[in-house]
């Protein structure tokens, strides 16, 4: 069975938001940080299921079950892995890519695959300059404004009307077929006939950072369904973590000053021959926390720019919320909404850079701003209840921030806006929410090394915390770099990389582990790790000793020689 890759898995858990999923099958309401209602799962009156927007993950204290979202599929559907994740990824309007395995890990491979996807460019930048059957797309793409020299900026290119334009082109062997495939550049028919994917198109190429071509956006010249058709997952190409754009940006700025983020190549394509050449496309997708940080490796000014119908309000809320985690002082994110009707592409043809650049400066809101107005909603914020239920409708966002100096910003705003002082909003914002009534039935002895675990697996973004790691391999050094390099966000997330895994059970136990609300986790894991470090030391001064009265055994060896490694496990702060 070909295997669904585990990126793919991990991007529809980062745009699938748990609670939207479980409120479109069971009635939960907001109660405290959590989402609460009577589980479907058991008969019950009093309501006992939670469900978590933070942790991306739901349980019922009365029958026990929990789980991510695609758990919560399988369960209320009864569906298995699979078919679960191909039924969010419907609903997400995404393809399950399968891994084939074959071609992935090899180096020269890769090339291969990569020249392939430059020498099917070439033809299609060849055929929009030459193919005689060129005009209606040149004549398209004139109406629309754009100019040749944009065009070859970006490096446009023409998809004939054939089934093997490009097949004919290339001429390759069956490997290379195959390989072709694989970047979706051709695909097969139910009775096995190779043709071109992308016929009678208008062709973006997808540039990566050093500029290879890794992917395509094929436009239907003027009306036509799919408008867009884009090239799938591929071995070259994950689009969650693609900005298109972002190399023709990069070769225009040796530093970004800022950088917009909006939603069509053409908007992207349209700002630069306009001279804001510093717009990236976020390519039909919801924003994810890999876009936010590759937006933030390249500039700290973030402007991410919707339509400012309801659609584009939700899509931004939703970018807001991949951003808060990142929010530590440095990244300044701001949202711009467009008048009704409008986008960059048309605005900045009607009104030019300079006007464009105005909005920009003047109207976007700042991500602190956003944040107000939107909870603000349908609230009197001068009654002490209006206040009140703001402070509560924001208490899952601030927990997403991490510490630092934006928190504090942010803090100080929300205290202005509200007549409070500093200490009361921040009192306000940490004082526990309602407890649930039910108390949670657990192994509370846990060992420090479970403790550390379940303290990591529900605050996982305490993993970014400065902590020189050991080359051990210990579960919790395990635990901190995948979500480290993973950039994983919830307890959903990092449960998923576990279902197959011997510690499935035990993490979801973990995951369940009964935190109070007010709740100190940064000291707590300070707290952890030191007395790790100790009981090591101590451990580590035994073995030592005792190597002066006797010879080790293999295994006292083994352990002295973990521990030495374990000891270089250090706090820095
Ligand atoms: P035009 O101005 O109409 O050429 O398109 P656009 O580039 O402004 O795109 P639009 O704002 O309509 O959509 C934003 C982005 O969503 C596009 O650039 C595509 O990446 C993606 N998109 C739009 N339509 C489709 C579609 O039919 N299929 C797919 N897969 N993606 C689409
Ligand atoms: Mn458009």
């Amino acid at each position: 069975m070909a295997q669904i890759p585990q990126y793919f898995i991990q991007d529809l858990l980062n745009r699938v938001d748990i609670v939207d999923l479980i409120q479109s099958k069971v009635a939960i309401k907001k109660k405290g940080a959590n989402y609460l209602g009577v589980c479907p799962f058991h008969q019950e009156k009093s309501p006992s299921f939670t469900v978590s927007q933070p942790k991306q993950f739901y349980h019922c204290f009365g029958c026990g079950k929990h789980g991510n979202a695609i758990g919560f599929l399988m369960d209320f559907e009864r569906l298995d892995f699979i078919d679960a994740v191909e039924e969010l990824a419907r609903q997400q309007g995404l393809e399950v890519p399968r891994e084939q395995g074959k071609f992935q890990e090899k180096k020269e491979d890769f090339q291969i695959l990569y020249s392939l996807m430059e020498k099917a460019n070439k033809l299609y930048e060849e055929q929009l300059k030459n193919h005689p059957s060129r005009n209606r797309a040149v004549n398209y793409l004139k109406n629309r404004g754009l100019s040749g020299v944009t065009a070859k900026r970006f490096g446009l290119g023409l998809a004939i009307d054939a089934w093997d334009a490009l097949l004919k082109y290339l001429s390759p062997s069956p490997a290379e077929i195959d390989m072709l495939k694989q970047i979706g550049l051709v695909s097969v028919s139910e009775k096995g006939k190779t043709f071109d994917k992308f016929r009678d198109r208008i062709m973006f190429p997808i540039r990566d950072k050093r500029g290879r071509v890794v992917a395509f956006g094929g436009r239907v010249i003027d009306q036509g369904e799919p408008k867009y058709l884009n090239s799938p997952e591929t071995p070259l190409f994950h689009k969650g973590k693609m900005l298109y754009g972002l190399y023709e940006a990069k070769l225009a700025h040796t530093k970004f000053q800022q950088l917009l983020v909006v939603e069509g190549y053409m908007d992207v394509v349209m700002l630069a021959q306009h001279g804001i050449t510093y717009a990236v496309g976020a390519l039909g997708t919801a924003t994810t926390p890999d876009h936010i940080r590759l937006l933030k490796q390249e500039c700290p000014e973030i402007i991410f720019c919707f339509d400012g119908d309801n659609a584009g309000r939700d899509a931004a809320w939703r970018a807001l919320k991949v951003a808060l985690p990142f929010m530590t002082g440095e990244l300044d994110i701001r949202f711009l909404f467009l008048p009704e009707g409008e986008d960059p592409d048309t605005l900045v043809q009607q009104e030019g850079k300079a006007a464009f650049e105005k909005r920009l400066r003047t109207e976007a809101l700042s991500l602190a701003d956003f944040v107000m107005t939107k909870l603000e909603e349908g609230l009197n914020l001068k009654s002490t209840s209006g206040k009140s239920r703001w402070i509560s409708a924001f208490k899952p966002y601030y927990e997403m921030l991490p510490n630092g100096p934006y928190r504090t910003f942010l803090l100080d705003t929300i205290a202005k806006r509200f007549n409070f002082t500093f200490e009361q909003t921040q009192d306000l914002l940490n004082n526990p929410s309602k407890k649930f009534e039910t108390p949670v039935l657990l192994d509370t002895h846990l060992s420090l090394e479970q403790k550390a675990l379940a303290l990591l697996l529900q605050y996982p973004q305490l993993a970014s915390q400065d902590i020189r790691l050991g080359e051990n391999d210990n579960l919790l050094m395990q635990l901190l770099v995948l979500i480290r390099e993973k950039n994983l966000t919830s307890t959903g997330q990092i449960l998923e990389y576990f279902r197959e895994d011997p510690n499935f059970n035990a993490f979801s136990k973990l995951a369940l582990y009964p935190y109070p609300d007010k709740f100190d986790f940064e000291a707590e894991w300070h707290d952890l790790l030191k007395k790790l470090s100790t009981r090591a030391e101590s451990e580590l001064e035994d073995l030592q000793n005792l190597t002066k009265i006797r010879k080790l055994t293999l295994d006292e060896t083994k352990r002295l020689r973990e521990l030495l490694q374990q000891r270089r496990l250090t706090l820095q702060s």
